[in-house]
């Protein structure tokens, strides 16, 4: 018995898709996908005509392994403490983000870290060894000092049984697959990429990971179509996902990870991009506020939690009167309906005359905002901006924005606080409190504003 899949496929240009497209994004032909039954490898293999061997279900207290001590300890910290610990031998870990944000790097600088410990295995099907061996020297700083380990082996092939072989023979600890994207599995009809593909190759490493208690890492790209064959697609099979994410023309990366099957997944890593590769940056909300110009109008300082550790960053607003009729709004790192709800809140229940103002925002750093207890700090980085009026420098500004002008509660503030008060802050403005929640750190001033209104009148310089 055969299994069959299903997918689509362009009848006029042969390209693959998860469900039928109205016209083709390969060769741009309408009402050309048509379904496709597709057979896999071998007959399906049911308990019943045993060809499966099966595991004996056992007590839970009886099985071994699984302790903590089996990672591998990366010195590179910051990626260490993103997996959870280290790195499960054993495990299935996916690394996505936007080409060019850094995935190579980060994985084979951990390579060339962990080779000494054991042999790792880096398949390449995007770069020549030539490439791959001019980056690696670069990564590795002076190569005559300290030369590349002999366990870091490197091969490009794209053809999953060649990997598998190249594996049986290498016997390494880690493998590293750049970029699942470009490996193929030669029984199946579909090109490389291809959501069949994809889920194929990605599910040969799986069993190859489980039964031989290696760690593999797998590349993926978020490509354009992102959902259809990025790693979304993914992420259930994998035990680990992290993505690398940041603004390619600023040099801070963020490493997130998203599911973790072995540690916490609001853990993030801050890493720069260097002439040397990433490194790690122990102290995030200090390089943040370096470049900071105090007593500037339009500069506001706000907390976000990333995962669980706190991150004070600066948001810059500039107004500045249109020169055509509609007046634009523009967000860097901000959500942009984010943005056009606090401008409307800052003209009908302050008054602020945005109307006749375009209106810009900015994260500094090339970071991305996405919580609301940052509205406080982008309303108060316009509303400096527009009455020209710098903010007290040493003041940092916590709360989301309601459509009343209200205030309302941020989440997890004794983290907040205790990282603005070590950065040397003053003063913390804070959403009125009307249940008593946690204790809040004693080395900061804190004042409590009820609405939109107050929270500006605290935080201005007078
Ligand atoms: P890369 O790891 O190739 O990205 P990805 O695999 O995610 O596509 O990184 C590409 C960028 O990083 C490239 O623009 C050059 C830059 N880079 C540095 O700035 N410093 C370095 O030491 C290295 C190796 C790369
Ligand atoms: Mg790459």
């Amino acid at each position: 018995m055969a299994r069959t899949i299903t997918q689509y496929k362009c009848t006029a240009c042969g390209r693959a898709a998860a469900k039928p497209l109205g016209r083709c994004p390969g060769c741009g032909e309408w009402n050309t996908y048509a379904e496709e039954m597709l057979e896999s490898r071998g007959p399906r293999r049911t308990a019943a005509n045993g060809s499966v061997t099966r595991a004996k279900p056992q007590p839970l207290a009886e099985i071994e392994g699984g302790a903590e001590n089996e990672r591998l300890a990366l010195s590179i910290g910051e990626f260490g403490r993103v997996l959870g610990g280290g790195v499960v031998p054993g495990s299935l870990v996916l690394l996505g983000g936007d080409p060019g944000i850094g995935k190579s790097t980060l994985l084979l600088q951990t390579a060339i870290e962990l080779a000494p410990e054991g042999r790792v295995l880096y398949v390449s099907g995007e770069e020549s060894p030539g490439q791959i061996k001019m980056r690696a020297e670069r990564l590795r700083g002076s190569a005559t000092e300290r030369p590349l380990p002999d366990g870091l082996l490197l091969v490009t092939e794209t053809n999953v049984e060649a990997i598998l072989a190249h594996v049986e023979t290498v016997k390494p600890r880690v493998l590293i697959i750049d970029s699942i994207q470009t490996v193929y599995d030669p029984a199946v009809d579909s090109s490389a990429g291809s959501v069949t593909q994809l889920r194929e190759c990605s599910d040969r490493f799986r069993q190859l990971a489980k039964s031989s208690g290696l760690a593999v890492f797998l590349i993926g790209h978020v490509t354009k179509e992102g959902v259809i064959a990025g790693p979304r697609l993914l992420e259930h099979m994998v035990d680990t996902v992290l993505y690398l994410e940041g603004d390619r023309f600023h040099s801070y990366r963020l490493l997130r990870a998203v599911k973790n099957r072995f540690g916490a997944t609001d853990e993030v890593g801050v890493f720069e991009m260097r002439g040397q590769g990433l490194h790690e940056v122990p102290n995030p909300s200090e390089a943040f506020l370096a470049e900071r110009v105090v007593n500037a109008p339009g500069s506001a300082i706000a907390v976000t939690m990333e995962g669980t550790r706190p991150l004070l960053v600066e948001v810059q607003g500039l107004t500045s009167p249109s020169a055509f009729g509609n007046p634009r709004r523009s967000g860097n790192g901000v959500d942009l309906n984010r943005l056009l709800l606090i401008t409307a809140v800052l003209t009908r229940r302050l008054g602020l005359r945005l109307g006749d103002q375009d209106v810009f925002v900015n994260v500094v750093g090339g970071l991305r905002i996405g919580e609301p207890a940052a509205d406080l700090a982008l309303a108060a980085a316009i509303y400096s901006s527009a009455k020209d009026l710098p903010l007290r420098a040493d003041t940092v500004l916590i709360g989301e924005v309601g459509l009343s002008g209200e205030l309302r509660a941020a989440p997890q503030l004794a983290a907040r606080l205790k990282e603005a008060a070590a950065l040397g802050f003053k003063t913390a403005v804070l959403p009125k409190r009307l249940r008593a929640g946690e204790e809040l750190p004693k080395g900061i001033e804190i004042k409590e504003a009820r609405t939109l209104r107050e929270a500006l009148e605290f935080g201005a310089k007078n």
